[in-house]
C-alpha cells in the first residue's frame, strides 16, 4: 500500500461515500502509513454513520494512541471492552494506554486479562514494565485480604529453645513485658510498639525463637515471610504489605513476625530499582504507622543479611533493637541435642562430649547430624527389624560426616563488622569472633 492506493481509494469513495468497508480500508491504510490525522478523520466519518462500529472505534483509538492522545484512546477502548469485545490486541493496546497515563494497577489488571485469554501471548513492552520477577505462571487469584493463614497458634515456647538466654531476655523486655503489663507502660506514657530485628548466621534459631515467642505471649501472633508478600506485579507487593500490617493493627495487641527480610535486599537487584525502592518506602511507612495507629503492634523481624537493610529501618520506633543470634555455644548445643533426641530411641549418651565435638554447628546442623546418625542406625536395624538405640559413637560418627554451615556467613559478617561498623552495630559479631576494636 502506498500513497497511490490512498488516492484511488479516495477517488472510489467520492462515487460511493456510504461504502463503509471501503472507508474502513482507507482509514486502516492511512493508519498503517502513519498518517494519523487523516486516519482519525476517516474513522470518525464511519462512526458518524454507525456509532457502534467496534472496528472503527478500535481504529480511532489506535490513531489517538499514536498521536499521544492517550486519554481519548483509553475512553474509547474502555467502551469497546465493555461492549464485550475482548481480544488480546485490544486489551494490550488498552494496557499500554493505561501505562502511559500511569494507571499501573489497572494496566496490570488488563494485561492479566489478555494473558488469561491467551496464555501464550507475550508483549515485551508490557511484560518488562508490569512484571517484576519470575515468569508468569497460571496462578489462582489471591488478591483478597490475607486471613487466618497468617494468624498462628503457638506450638512451642521458650522452654523448647535451648540456651540463648540473652536473646530471650531481650525479647522478654521488648515484646513480652509490654503485652503483659500494658497499664504500666500507659502510666509512664510509653507507647507499646516498635520492633526487634534478629540477625545471624543461617540455621541458628531466629525463626524458631520467634515462633517460641508466640507461645510465650498471651497475644495474637502473625507470622509471614517477606517472600509471601513479594508479588511479581508492580504495586502488588506494597498492597500485600499494607494488608498484613492492617491485619496486625486490627488484631492488636499482637506480635507481627516478618521473616526473611533478606528478600528486601535481594529485591533491589532482582526487581527494577524503582519498584524495590517503593516497597522499602512502603515498609517504612507501615512501620511508622503514619496514617494508621500501630499502638499495640510489636514487630519482630529476622534476616541473615542486616547489612543489606536500609539504615532507615533502624530509626527509633522502627527496628529499634538489632539483636545478634549467635551459633549455639557448647552448653546450648548440649541442650538442643537433648531436646532433639528426647523422643528418639537412645542409649546412654555423652551429650557434653558430642557438644564439644560439634563446634560451630548451628541448630540446623545438629538436625542434620542427628539425621545422619539415624540413617546409619536404620541400616543396622533392618536386619532384625528392631530399632537400635542411638548411642554416643553413632553421633560422633555423624559429626565427622557433616561440616558446620555457619563459617561462611562469618566470613562476610566479619568484613562488615570490621569495615562498616561506624555505629557499633556489629560489635556483637566482633565480640563473638573475639576481635578487638
Ligand atoms: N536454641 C535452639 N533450640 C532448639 N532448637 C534450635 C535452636 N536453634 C536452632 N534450633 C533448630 O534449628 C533449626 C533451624 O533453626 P531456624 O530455622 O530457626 O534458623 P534460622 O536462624 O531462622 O535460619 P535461617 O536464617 O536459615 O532462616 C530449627 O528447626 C530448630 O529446630
Ligand atoms: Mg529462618
Amino acid at each position: 500500500m502506498n500513497d497511490g492506493t490512498i488516492d484511488s481509494l479516495r477517488e472510489a469513495l467520492k462515487h460511493s461515500p456510504d461504502n463503509t468497508p471501503l472507508r474502513m480500508l482507507l482509514a486502516d491504510t492511512l493508519l498503517n502509513l502513519n498518517r494519523f490525522e487523516e486516519a482519525e478523520a476517516e474513522y470518525t466519518l464511519v462512526l458518524k454513520a454507525d456509532g457502534n462500529d467496534l472496528k472503527a472505534k478500535t481504529g480511532l483509538a489506535r490513531a489517538y494512541f499514536q498521536k499521544g492522545n492517550y486519554s481519548a484512546c483509553n475512553v474509547i477502548l474502555e467502551e469497546v471492552i465493555e461492549s464485550g469485545r475482548q481480544d488480546v490486541t485490544i486489551l494490550s493496546l488498552y494496557a499500554k494506554g493505561l501505562l502511559k497515563e500511569h494507571s499501573t494497577g489497572k494496566a496490570i489488571e488488563i494485561y492479566k486479562k489478555a494473558l488469561a485469554l491467551d496464555p501464550t501471548y507475550f508483549d515485551e513492552e508490557l511484560d518488562s514494565q508490569l512484571r517484576v520477577r519470575g515468569t508468569y505462571e497460571q496462578q489462582e487469584e489471591t488478591t483478597e485480604a490475607p486471613d487466618s493463614r497468617f494468624l498462628q497458634k503457638p506450638t512451642v515456647n521458650f522452654q523448647d529453645v535451648g540456651g540463648m538466654e540473652s536473646v530471650k531476655k531481650e525479647i522478654e523486655l521488648k515484646i513480652i513485658k509490654p503485652l503483659q503489663h500494658p497499664e504500666l507502660y500507659k502510666a509512664y506514657g510509653k507507647k507499646i510498639g516498635g520492633g526487634i530485628l534478629l540477625y545471624g548466621p543461617p540455621g541458628c534459631g531466629k525463626t524458631f525463637l520467634a515462633k517460641a515467642t508466640a507461645g510465650q505471649v498471651n497475644a495474637k501472633f502473625i507470622n509471614v515471610g517477606l517472600n509471601d508478600i513479594l508479588d511479581m506485579w508492580i504495586g502488588n507487593s506494597e498492597k500485600n504489605l499494607h494488608a498484613i500490617f492492617d491485619l496486625a493493627r486490627r488484631n492488636a495487641p499482637c506480635v507481627l513476625f516478618i521473616d526473611e527480610i533478606d528478600a528486601l535486599g535481594a529485591s533491589r537487584s532482582d526487581m527494577k530499582q524503582s519498584s524495590g525502592r517503593h516497597l522499602i518506602n512502603q515498609f517504612l511507612q507501615e512501620l511508622d504507622g503514619i496514617d494508621n495507629n500501630n499502638e499495640g503492634v510489636l514487630i519482630l523481624g529476622a534476616t541473615n543479611t542486616p547489612w543489606n537493610l536500609d539504615p532507615a529501618f533502624r530509626r527509633p520506633g522502627r527496628f529499634d533493637r538489632i539483636v545478634f543470634v549467635p551459633p549455639p555455644d557448647d552448653t546450648t548445643r548440649e541442650s538442643i541435642l537433648k531436646l532433639k533426641l528426647k523422643n528418639k530411641p537412645t542409649a546412654a549418651i555423652d551429650y557434653s562430649q558430642i557438644a564439644k565435638k560439634s563446634e560451630h554447628y548451628s541448630g540446623a546442623d545438629i538436625d542434620a547430624m542427628i539425621d545422619i546418625a539415624i540413617e546409619l542406625k536404620l541400616e543396622a536395624s533392618f536386619a532384625d527389624g528392631i530399632p537400635q538405640p542411638i548411642d554416643t559413637k553413632d553421633l560422633l560418627n555423624a559429626v565427622k560426616k557433616h561440616k558446620p554451615s555457619t563459617q561462611e556467613w562469618f566470613m562476610t559478617a566479619k568484613n562488615f563488622a570490621m569495615f562498616a561498623n561506624d555505629t557499633g552495630l556489629y560489635d556483637d559479631i566482633l565480640n563473638y569472633l573475639k576481635i578487638k576494636k
